[in-house]
């Protein structure tokens, strides 16, 4: 087991936080490269070596990212051994919410009948759940509330222009959940860190539907309410600022990325994972990869491959995990975990 530092010790009235539970759901429709070849100009070779891609999972029409969170939830609460009756708050994090109000956690809250808890959503696109994990383990630590649950939740394929190649191949649907407690004589989270630069927010966007463009005839016509980004700046931006925010996490912490036995990270392209395991000096057995079976499933990915972790015995109790994420806004974070 590795010897850390855990910055949180220092601050005796505030308790440890644990990841007790964790739970995925991915939804049954699997669309594959050879199918979207069929769809856009595109390629399985160029997919799978610009991205590691395989295929990806398509919530049906009645399925909104709400049923894709409970699915999740349902699982990270029974693997937690916490009913929905138990939990003081939900978050959720999202940037295809299934309108823009109320909350997807407040749909949630009700479709799981967790009576007690109060809801909330938070955006940090693809950096969502560390986001969210951060928030609530403040929550937790001083002792405000003992359960929460954390969800990551998407359709990004109702966000994307399925006619756009350079786009449309890359994102999937899916949720993961974690419930956060305070498990005593457990360290648990160590620390997370964030970071964002709004200055660069046209990197990555969706720009109509809000209160700057509002919906219009003309703003369907112009395909404002899709998806849009720049792929080549956007994955520079993402290998610098992963390898700044899980330095910083290691820093932290005392501890060296050897003593790290899984390395999650943010799952949009293999080749951002391999440059960053590469800046990191990490061995390619630490990392955790899923995205050639689901693709960039934004908030929900990391919750996945974290799930997967788990009940394919990747993590046992006592090992050192990091999280490591990017997204739209541009946001950033990492969280180094004793699990
Ligand atoms: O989750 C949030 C963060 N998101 C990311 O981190 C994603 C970051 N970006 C990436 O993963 C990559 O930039 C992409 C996978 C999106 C693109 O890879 P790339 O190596 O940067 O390719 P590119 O954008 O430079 O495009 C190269 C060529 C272009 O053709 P020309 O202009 O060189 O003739 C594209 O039009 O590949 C073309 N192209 C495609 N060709 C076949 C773009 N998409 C496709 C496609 N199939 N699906």
């Amino acid at each position: 087991m590795a010897n850390f530092r855990n910055p949180r010790a220092n601050r005796p009235h505030l308790r440890t936080v644990s990841i007790t539970g964790v739970g995925s759901y991915l939804p049954a429709r699997v669309l594959a490269n050879a199918e979207l070849e069929k769809m856009v100009e595109t390629t399985d070779d160029w997919i799978t070596t610009r991205t590691g891609i395989k295929e990806r999972r398509l919530a049906a029409a009645d399925e909104a990212t709400s049923d894709l969170a409970v699915a999740a939830a349902r699982r990270a609460l029974t693997n937690a051994g916490v009913t929905a009756e138990q939990l003081d708050l939900i978050i959720v994090a999202t940037i295809t919410p299934d309108m823009l109000f109320p909350s997807t956690a407040c749909l949630v809250q009700h479709k799981l009948g967790a009576t007690r808890a109060a809801a909330f959503d938070i955006e940090a696109a693809c950096s969502g759940f560390v986001y969210a994990l951060d928030i609530a383990s403040h929550f937790v630590a001083s002792h405000t509330y003992n359960t929460v649950l954390v969800i990551g939740a998407e359709k990004m394929s109702s966000v994307i222009d399925w006619t756009d190649r350079n786009t449309c191949v890359l994102f999937g649907d899916g949720a993961g959940a974690a419930v956060l407690q305070n498990r005593p004589n457990a360290h648990g989270l160590l620390t997370t860190c964030l970071g964002s630069d709004g200055g660069k927010a046209g990197l990555l966007e969706l720009p109509g539907g809000g209160s700057a463009c509002p919906a219009t005839i003309d703003s369907v016509t112009q395909k404002l309410h899709f998806l849009r980004m720049d792929g080549k700046e956007t994955f520079k931006n993402a290998v610098n600022a992963m390898v700044a925010a899980a330095n910083e996490a290691l820093n932290r912490c005392g501890v060296t990325v050897a003593d790290v036995k899984c390395i999650i990270p943010h799952q949009a392209n293999q080749r951002i994972m391999s440059a960053v395991a590469e800046r990191l000096a990490a061995r390619e057995d630490q990392i955790f990869c899923n995205v050639d079976r689901y693709g960039n499933t934004s908030a929900a990915s990391v919750a996945i491959a974290l799930d997967e972790a788990v009940a394919g015995g990747r993590i046992i109790r006592g090992d050192l995990v990091l999280l490591v994420v990017f997204g739209a806004g541009l946001t950033w974070g990492a969280a180094l975990i004793e699990w």
